[in-house]
């Protein structure tokens, strides 16, 4: 029997979620957040369980499954810190694929992938833990994903593409086929990317120029 799900974190991207949720008819108990429960405006309607903590102290590993609430728009730190913190304690996150996602049955991936709405996943590709690709984003064929990378809205990553851990492919961005992307990296949206990108670094630009970002 599907354990029953706790949504860490309220904002945008946790509302796309929760529909997702609710359509696939799963038992969604509330959602927490680091922000007092005002500030959740955007999932009126579902309960909220406090800050999350709450959940170390309340739900016991064994009881609950847990689903990644956060996106990204340019660093992916604190999704990633968000699954390991929950990880370490022996959480484990459940994945969401939405139902009319094209996903290859030969697709390899760890726990807590999150495909949403109108994606393409193709042949061979193997996707790490804590994936997240997100609306209309196309992933060809043979492409390897690292943990915790963001492949945004839109996006489209051509054949035999080796993304890093902790990327965020930025929305509409265009990976040529063959390149290989470091882990911490950030694509800006709608860039095109002819080349390699170093780890740490920011590619921005048609066709895409790298530099070392802060971030
Ligand atoms: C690249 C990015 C991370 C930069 O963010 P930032 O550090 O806050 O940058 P700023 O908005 O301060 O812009 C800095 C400069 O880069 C330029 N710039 C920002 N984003 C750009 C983009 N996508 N393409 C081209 N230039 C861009 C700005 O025009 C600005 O130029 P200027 O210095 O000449 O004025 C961000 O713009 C981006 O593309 N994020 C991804 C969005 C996304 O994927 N969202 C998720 C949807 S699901």
């Amino acid at each position: 029997m599907n354990k029953p799900l706790i949504l860490v974190g309220g904002g945008g991207h946790a509302a796309v979620l929760t529909e997702i949720i609710n359509s696939l008819q799963h038992t969604l108990l509330g959602f927490t957040d680091i922000q007092p429960s005002d500030d959740n405006t955007v999932l009126a309607g579902l309960d909220f369980l406090g800050n999350d903590p709450v959940i170390f102290s309340s739900h016991h590993p064994d009881e609950v499954s847990l689903i990644n609430g956060l996106g990204s728009t340019g660093d992916t730190k604190q999704r990633t810190t968000l699954f390991n913190r929950f990880t370490a304690k022996h959480y484990r996150f459940t994945d969401i694929i939405h139902p009319t996602v094209c996903l290859s049955p030969s697709v390899s991936y760890g726990q807590g992938l999150q495909i949403l709405a109108g994606a393409i996943v193709n042949t061979g590709t193997q996707l790490g833990d804590n994936v997240l690709i997100n609306s209309r984003a196309l992933v060809e064929h043979h492409c390897t994903i690292g943990d915790h990378t963001h492949i945004a809205s839109g996006a489209v990553l051509c054949g035999s593409c080796h993304i890093g851990q902790s990327v965020h492919v930025g929305a509409g961005a265009v990976i040529n086929q063959g390149v290989t992307i470091g882990h911490g990296a950030i694509i800006a949206s709608g860039a095109v990317v002819i080349a390699d990108v170093p780890a740490g670094n920011l590619a921005v630009g048609v066709p895409a120029k790298n530099r070392p970002h802060a971030r």
